[in-house]
Order: C-alpha cells, then structure tokens, then sequence
C-alpha cells in the first residue's frame, strides 16, 4: 500500500538524488528499515531487500517499490543473516540484478526482555549471533561491491570536489543507545550493540583508504516500532513522555532523513561516526524504559522473572 511520503521522508531532499544507485538491506522488512529503504526509492535507488521471512519479505518490497513508479525492488526472503552463504547468494543476485551495490544498511537485529538470570546460553548466543556476527556477514558479502562503488564515486581528495556520479561505497550500522548508559534485562543487546558500533569503526579506518565511508545510526524511542512496544508498556506511556527532552517519540522518517543524509553528498566526510537520533532521549537519566510492571529495581528485588521469557526451553544453561 502506498505510504504518504511525509511518513517516511521529509521534503528537504531532492527527487533524483539517488538515480542509478543501488542499496542492500538485512531486516529490510522491519518498521525502520523499510522507511529508511523507501525514502532511498522514492530519491531514485533500487533495493534490495533480505530477511527471514519470505512472504513478509516479498510483501514489504512490493510495498516499497510504489514510492516511486518504475524502480525495481527486490526482496529475497529465507536468508538469515547468521549464515554468510545466504547472504552472498543475495547480494551477488542484488548486484547481479540491479547492476551493484552503492550501499548497504545491515539493519537486522533480534530483541526480547529477559533478565541475566533467565537468558540462556543459547539465547544470549542467538542475539549476539543475529546482531553482530549477522552485521559482520552482510559487511564481508558486500565489501567487494562497496569498495566498488567507492572507487567508482571517489572524492576527488585533491579539490576536493564530489563525483559527477554522485557517492556511493556507503555502509550504515543500525545500532541502538542502550548500551550508553545500560538498561535493564537488555544485557544481551547491549553487549551485541557495542560490538555493532566497534565493528562500524574498524570499517571506517581499515577501508576509508578504499573510499568506503561506515557509520552507525542508532535510533531512541521511534512510535510504532515492535522494539519500543516490548520496552515501553502501555501503562508508562505518559510518564515517559514527560521525561523526553523533546516531548514526543522518534519517526521513522526521523531515521530515513538521517540515511539519506549519510548517504548523500552531504555526509562525504561523515564515517567512523555514531548519529544517534533520539532527540536527546538516553542522556535523561529519568527516561529509563521497563517501567510498569519491569519496575526497576522492585522486580529483581521481588524475586519475580520477567513475563513472557521463553529462556531455557531447550538448553540447560
Ligand atoms: N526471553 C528469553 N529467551 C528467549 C526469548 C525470550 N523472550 N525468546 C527466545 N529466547 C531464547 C530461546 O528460548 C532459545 O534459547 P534456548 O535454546 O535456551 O531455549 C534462544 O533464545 C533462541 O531462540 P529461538 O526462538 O530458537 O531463536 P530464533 O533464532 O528463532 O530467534 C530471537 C531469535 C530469539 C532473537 C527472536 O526473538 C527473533 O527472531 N527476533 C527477531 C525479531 C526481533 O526480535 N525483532 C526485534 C527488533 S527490535
């Protein structure tokens, strides 16, 4: 269904700034983003989109593709990102198909609450396997391509002057500020999150040289978002408004605008850098979320579990 695009992108960018560029994205399929593949469509890119499931895949690229009429849109369902085989079979077809990859958002993440005493082994292992090592295979299946379009798109360094062709060679991280300042029954994602951001710098110094430009965005509260309903219940709502320095929670398109900046011309001297876009939200010591009935410390004091964790169903530790 066609989205209005005063959802997902505002109107300081110009029709056409992504014309003949192509983009990759893991968790293409997820609120966030699909919003940050749409505004690059609806700018003149073609995409391709990866996640584990093939309907909602298919479905969510379909959906995409009307941002703007004649762009093509893959989406190929079945790859988990914990597989690096699945994820170079798709992004040799991306680049195959659209003709390369320009950029690259490694978006997917996997997410739960669960407290250190009731993850298992296994459950901190899948989050770190889905968050880091999946960050780590989608930059390993398309640095070829990258390091392709960045030699195709390089900064003249001497005028230094943007290419003609525009930019290209761009990866962005979607990360998160939990682990900032830490939150509760979130140790699993904080740890993978922090690996995400170390894993965005290394990129940015070991392949800046080869004109590939790596940068983290790591959204706060966004509205809508499975992420922010698991971790602020409906009950805390207002409470947590009113501890927001702007008052308001974070929009996809608040994402997307970031993106198209990163990926612009604008953001040509921008890598090695973490854009958090959270309207000053994780430096409010106050607005710590898993209130309710997670409150903190009365839940771990109480000795209660956390609702809702499947922790433990097969492995023993
Ligand atoms: N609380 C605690 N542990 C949980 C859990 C929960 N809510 N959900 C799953 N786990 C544990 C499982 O019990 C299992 O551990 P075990 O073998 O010790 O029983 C382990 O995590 C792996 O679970 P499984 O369902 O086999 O993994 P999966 O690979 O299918 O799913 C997850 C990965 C767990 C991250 C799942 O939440 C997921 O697929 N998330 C993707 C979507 C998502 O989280 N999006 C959020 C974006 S913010």
């Amino acid at each position: 269904m066609p989205v209005p695009k005063s959802d997902y992108l505002s109107d300081s960018w110009r029709d056409g700034l992504f014309t003949n560029k192509v983009v990759f994205c893991t968790g293409g399929a997820g609120t966030i983003c699909s919003a940050q593949v749409r505004a690059l469509v609806h700018l003149g890119a073609d995409a391709c989109i990866v996640g584990r499931n093939v309907e909602k895949t298919e479905a969510a690229a379909k959906d995409i593709a009307t941002a703007r009429p004649g762009s093509k849109v893959i989406g190929i369902g079945a790859v988990d990102v914990r597989k690096p085989d699945d994820l170079q079979k798709a992004a040799d077809r991306c680049a195959k198909e659209l003709g390369a990859i320009d950029f690259v958002i490694a978006g997917a993440a996997g997410n739960f609450l669960a407290s250190i005493n009731q993850l298992s082994v296994n459950a901190f292992k899948s989050v770190i396997d889905i968050d880091v090592l999946g960050s780590f295979n989608t930059l390993k299946a398309t640095l070829p391509y990258l390091i392709e379009s960045g030699k195709k798109h390089a900064v003249d360094s001497k005028s230094p002057k943007p290419s003609p062709l525009g930019p290209g060679g761009r990866i962005i991280f979607v990360s998160a500020t939990i682990h900032y300042r830490t939150m509760p029954f979130q140790s699993h994602v904080a740890v993978a999150k922090a690996g995400i951001d170390a894993l965005s710098h290394s990129v940015a110094i070991e392949f800046g040289p080869l004109g590939v430009t790596s940068n983290v965005i790591a959204p706060g509260p966004i509205g809508q978002t499975e992420g922010l309903e698991r971790l602020l219940p409906s009950d805390t709502f207002e409470s947590y408004m009113k501890s927001q320095p702007l008052g308001r929670l974070g929009t996809v398109r608040d994402i997307a605008d970031a993106t198209v900046y990163l990926f612009s011309d604008t953001g040509s001297y921008v890598t090695g850098q973490v854009l958090v876009v959270d309207g000053a939200s994780w430096r409010m010591s106050a607005g710590s979320t898993t209130g309710g009935n997670l409150s903190y410390p009365d839940l771990l004091l109480s000795g209660q579990p956390v609702p809702n964790v499947k922790t433990g169903r097969r492995s023993k530790i």
